[in-house]
């Protein structure tokens, strides 16, 4: 069965372009209640073990650069069929490919720089939720 946990984070463009609030607007209008939050900035040594499942891709380097260059904001929340829901929220990787009225739709400038975070499995969110939040069963 699908948990009710999922983590998020918004990147450094989507908080250096003042849509912070905008963004979690969207997140609680979908139903979604946050239950951990808070504004960080990773160093690039952080974000290369939070990305470290990329570190064989050609982007990894420029990736982890790129997520520690600005402040972000980690989350974790709860809704029935987390996971799968906040995806579909978000929209494609690639803002390119994005729904219309997706938050990468909207907000995200690039594949790279595309506004917000989210995990890809119920297993993914605990790891990744872990990483900023300790003992995320706690929520
Ligand atoms: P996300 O899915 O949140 O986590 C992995 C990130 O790597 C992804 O968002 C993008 O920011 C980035 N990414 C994925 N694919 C590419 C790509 N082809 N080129 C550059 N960055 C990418």
């Amino acid at each position: 069965m699908a948990g009710n946990i999922t983590y998020t984070m918004l990147k450094p463009d989507a908080v250096s372009a003042n849509h912070t609030g905008a963004i979690i607007k969207m997140i609680e209008e979908a139903g979604f209640r946050i239950v951990a939050m808070k504004m960080t900035k990773m160093s690039a040594e952080t974000a290369g073990k939070f990305y470290e499942v990329h570190k064989e891709r050609p982007f990894y380097k420029d990736l982890c650069a790129y997520m520690s260059s600005g402040h972000i904001v980690p989350m974790i929340l709860e809704k029935a069929n987390a996971v799968e829901d906040f995806r579909t929220l978000i929209g494609a990787t690639n803002p390119a490919n994005a729904a219309e009225g997706t938050i990468r739709k909207i907000f995200a400038k690039s594949i790279e720089a595309n506004a917000i975070h989210g995990s890809d499995s119920d297993e993914n969110a605990l790891i990744e939720g872990n990483f900023f939040f300790a003992s995320v069963d706690k929520f």
